[in-house]
């Protein structure tokens, strides 16, 4: 059962928002000058994605943005997470600049500021330029130059229009998922290549942010990570230490240098790999921030795992715990904690929830519509969590569903379907979900409130 929103307790100026990425809906992937992503790589090598499924069509959103943009309009949406696609701006890494790619943006950022629509520019959600990775990608230094000159080239072009900018997209995901665990692209499972992979795109934020800031005064700037509420599977002391470790990879490894803390020593030692470290780096990367971004999907019940790959923890099912499409567990009680400790422990002066959503395999009804009870109580259930954090002091400013359309989801392919909106890959027919009606419903509930209190 859903515990009823506090919606008084959300300010009124919240934003309500939805998010997507550019690989996972964009399709297109050769045109107007784009060049391979890391992900065209790995979704096009067997075995790697579910179905070996691929993008390369996607929500076709390249050509269907304006019908994706009035849904959001529909959803009565006022914000729109997207990301930029480097490889469509600077489709040899570094260097020359493609106008076609930029132009693709601009007229997007135009359509959603004509419908009152504030965009929300992240500027790598995963999809490297292939070219880079063959020289070396995040492991190497050179790859977070390259970035913050990409993002320069971006800021310069919309930041007239843009002021919400996100550097890096769940970095643990780039750096732990795709070089240690091999289950993202690139496909790595070394070590080394993570740690360093994950010191060059804190590198990256860094650069980026002070690109971002040069080019457009008064951006707002931040940063988007996926935490972990961590919490120990026993009171075996094995367990407790398993969870501080993975709360280390997770979270601490992350958070604490931007807010220039250096790289946690428990971790340093747990991973035992050098940093490339140079004079100024952590300077560089402890950039101040005007917003955190919170990405949450479910919570993590660690146990020790003595044998296994680097943080040696493992995660174990509750039993009797609801779980999504994804066999993730259901328990928003996680979410409001995090939002509390960015504020508590990291002084986070604007948090924005910049992911939260669930799948499941949805199925349209023969009267057309999409009934998804699941999701529409996940959603009911998160929000009543942010809404109690920001009562309790957390100072939320805004919610991004994932995500407006089902889209490529990763190594899952097309499966696992987190949209508000549904999408049929044969046709490409979208139909808004009984999930969408109701945050629909939610937010012209709160927007009234808001107006009976101006
Ligand atoms: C997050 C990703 C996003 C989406 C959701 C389900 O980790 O940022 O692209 O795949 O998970």
């Amino acid at each position: 059962m859903s515990e009823p929103i506090d919606l008084d307790a959300l300010p009124n100026d919240f934003l309500w928002g939805t998010a997507t990425s550019a690989y996972q809906i964009e399709g297109a992937v050769a045109e107007d000058g784009r060049s391979p992503s890391i992900w065209d790589t790995f979704s096009h090598t067997p075995g790697k994605v579910d179905n070996d499924d691929h993008g390369d069509e996607a929500c076709d959103h390249y050509h269907r943005w304006r019908e994706d943009i009035a849904l959001m309009k529909r959803l009565g949406t006022d914000a729109y997470r997207l990301s930029v696609a480097w490889p469509r701006i600077v489709p040899g890494g570094d260097g020359p600049v493609n106008a076609r790619g930029l132009d693709f943006y601009d007229k997007l950022i135009d359509a959603l500021l004509d419908e009152g629509i504030t965009p929300s520019v992240t500027l790598y959600h995963w999809d490297l330029p292939q070219v880079l990775q063959d020289r070396g990608g995040w492991p190497e230094r050179a790859t977070a130059e390259h970035f913050a000159a990409y993002s320069a080239v971006v800021a310069e072009r919309l930041g007239d229009r843009v002021q919400h900018w996100t550097t890096l997209n769940e970095p643990l995901c780039s750096a732990w998922i795709g070089h240690l665990e091999g289950r993202m692209a690139p496909g790595l499972t070394d070590l080394t290549a993570a740690v360093r992979a994950s010191y060059h795109l804190l590198l990256g934020h860094g650069l980026a942010t002070q690109a971002i800031r040069a080019a457009v005064p008064g951006a707002q700037v931040g940063i988007v990570n996926n935490l972990a509420h961590v919490e120990a599977a026993s009171d075996r002391p094995e367990d407790i230490a398993a969870a501080r470790r993975m709360d280390g990879h997770s979270n601490r490894w992350w958070l604490d240098p931007v807010h220039g803390r250096g790289f946690p020593a428990d971790m340093l030692e747990v991973y035992g790999v050098e940093l490339p470290e140079r004079a100024g780096d952590l300077e560089t990367m402890a950039q101040p921030l005007d917003w955190l971004g919170l990405n949450y999907y479910f919570p993590s019940t660690i146990a020790d795992d003595a044998t296994g790959p680097a943080p040696r923890a493992r995660m174990v099912p509750r039993p009797g715990v609801h779980r999504t499409g994804m066999d993730w567990e259901v328990d928003a009680a996680g979410m409001e904690a995090l939002l509390l400790r960015l504020t508590n422990e990291y002084g986070a002066r604007k948090i924005y929830v910049t992911e939260n959503g669930s799948a499941y395999p949805d199925v349209v009804r023969p009267d057309g519509t999409v009934d998804d009870p699941e999701r529409t109580a996940y959603l009911e259930q998160h929000l009543a969590a942010v809404a109690n954090a920001v009562r309790k002091g957390a100072p939320v400013a805004g919610y991004f569903a994932w995500s407006l359309l089902d889209n490529f989801e990763w190594a899952y392919g097309y499966d696992k379907r987190f949209g508000l909106v549904h999408v049929d890959y044969r046709t490409q027919t979208r139909t808004i979900k009984g999930s969408g009606h109701r945050y629909a419903g939610i937010i012209g509930d709160h927007r009234g409130r808001a107006r009976r209190a101006a």
